[in-house]
């Protein structure tokens, strides 16, 4: 799987990609980052890549130009386009599943106060990822390719995400212990360290859905 990232500020990525298990995935070239400043693209003079919003108002607004160049440039027919923005459909883990079988993502990071709303028009997903506004799409980003790379086969243990929270059943994780089964008093459940796995199963079936209950109800009701 191949990863284009239209941002104005690359230098962001550095810790993302040279950091465990991403580093691992693009040394093993399970994945490819391509990081692209769209600034590049602007046919401005001064390269500039934003502008006034029509009707007034606050801020600068991304223009369609550098933009609009750079995904004619590297869009194929593999390709899919996701645009982050605020206002897009809420991210989840569905949708990361869906994402992880494509061959080639490129993902428009907005910045400032956002962007031209014909720049939606390039786009196959509109995606926000929680109901927060952040200064633009760069973490977002980061979070879309982090939960997408790792379900990209072979990049984490297949086991690791078959348990995860919001999997199938559309429960929370069980809640897991390590070593030692007493901190400060505070005890391991008796049924982890029993050996009874059939036991172990139902225990951490209905903690899933007590933790469920008490923190994510909206999840039940899927
Ligand atoms: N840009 C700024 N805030 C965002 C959000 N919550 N999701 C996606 N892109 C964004």
């Amino acid at each position: 799987m191949k990863i284009s990232i239209l941002t104005l500020f690359p230098e962001m990525y550095e810790g993302f990609i040279n950091t465990s298990i991403i580093k691992r995935a693009i040394e093993d070239n399970k994945v490819e980052i391509e990081l692209i400043n769209f600034r590049d693209y602007s046919k401005d003079p001064h390269k500039k890549v934003d502008d006034t919003p029509y009707g007034g108002g606050a801020g600068m607004v991304l223009t369609c130009q550098p933009i609009f160049d750079c995904i004619e440039d590297i869009k194929t027919n593999d390709s899919k386009v996701i645009l982050l923005t605020p206002s897009g459909k809420v991210y989840n883990q569905g949708l990361a599943y869906d994402l992880s079988k494509e061959k080639h993502l490129i993902i428009i990071c907005g910045h400032y106060e956002g962007f031209d709303d014909r720049i939606e028009t390039l786009a196959d997903y509109i995606i926000s990822i929680g109901d927060y506004v952040l200064t633009g799409g760069e973490i977002p980003s980061m979070v879309l390719a982090d939960s997408i790379i790792r379900l990209v086969p072979g990049v984490i243990n297949e086991e690791s995400h078959i348990n995860d929270s919001f999997n199938k059943d559309y429960l929370l994780d069980y809640p897991t212990y390590t070593k030692p089964d007493d901190y400060k008093g505070m005890k391991v459940p008796d049924v982890l360290l029993s050996g009874d796995h059939k036991k172990i199963d139902e225990w951490r079936k209905d903690q899933a859905i007590k933790r469920t209950e008490e923190r994510r109800p909206d999840l039940l009701d899927k």
